[in-house]
């Protein structure tokens, strides 16, 4: 079984609706470390040995966040940084990560429709993660579709609850190594076939 870390960073956590819910289904399952950034480090002084040695002992790591201008919040960046350092995460002897896997689990206030180049937000979300898709890239790791809960302030408890529970059942298929060719294209791991039949 593969073992999953969710690095999960929101600056206002005590006040989140979406991410409190999300959280709640995730953070006690087997298999799964829970790690909450900014009840870590919330002087933002990361032990990066810490964290490299948490990274050593996981195939899956997932950057979960709330969608903050178009990306994640600051500690997240400051966590990317600090801990993927040059001879370890990437460069001639940088194998660490290598043959992991990574993805985002965000949610975003803007809607689906929103983020396309009709829509106000011009470019489409996974356009707007390839920072994040090439860092995973240049460290060896391959980089899964990301799992989006969009529209958060027009989701009701209900909905949330919903999308929650799907996301615990996509940790039980990333722990089950689900692999590429199982996507189907799909641009979000929320849309492939075994989430929408569970
Ligand atoms: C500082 C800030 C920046 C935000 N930027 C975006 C954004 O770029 N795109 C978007 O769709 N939503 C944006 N939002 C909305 C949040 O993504 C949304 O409120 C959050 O994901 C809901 O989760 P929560 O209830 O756990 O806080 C932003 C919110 C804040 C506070």
């Amino acid at each position: 079984m593969k073992k999953i870390l969710v690095l999960f960073s929101h600056p206002k956590f005590e006040k989140s609706r979406a991410n409190n819910i999300l959280v709640d289904q995730i953070k006690d399952k087997e298999g799964v470390t829970f790690h909450d950034l900014y009840e870590a480090y919330p002087d933002f002084h990361i032990d990066v040995d810490a964290e490299k040695e948490l990274l050593n002992k996981h195939d899956i790591i997932i950057w979960h966040h709330p969608f903050y201008w178009y990306s994640c919040p600051p500690l997240m960046k400051q966590w990317i940084d600090m801990v993927l350092e040059f001879d370890w995460a990437y460069g001639p002897n940088g194998v660490a990560l290598k043959g992991k896997t990574c993805l985002n689990v965000i949610t975003t206030g803007g809607s689906r429709e929103l983020y396309c180049s009709q829509g106000t937000n011009s470019f489409s979300v996974n356009e707007f993660l390839r920072p994040f898709e090439q860092t995973a890239n240049l460290c060896g790791m391959t980089y899964f579709p990301p799992f989006a809960i969009m529209g958060t302030h027009l989701l009701s408890d209900a909905a949330l609850e919903e999308h929650a529970i799907q996301y615990s059942n996509l940790i039980d298929l990333l722990k089950n190594e689900i692999t590429l060719s199982k996507f189907n294209g799909c641009a979000f791991l929320n849309d492939i076939p075994q989430l929408k039949t569970l």
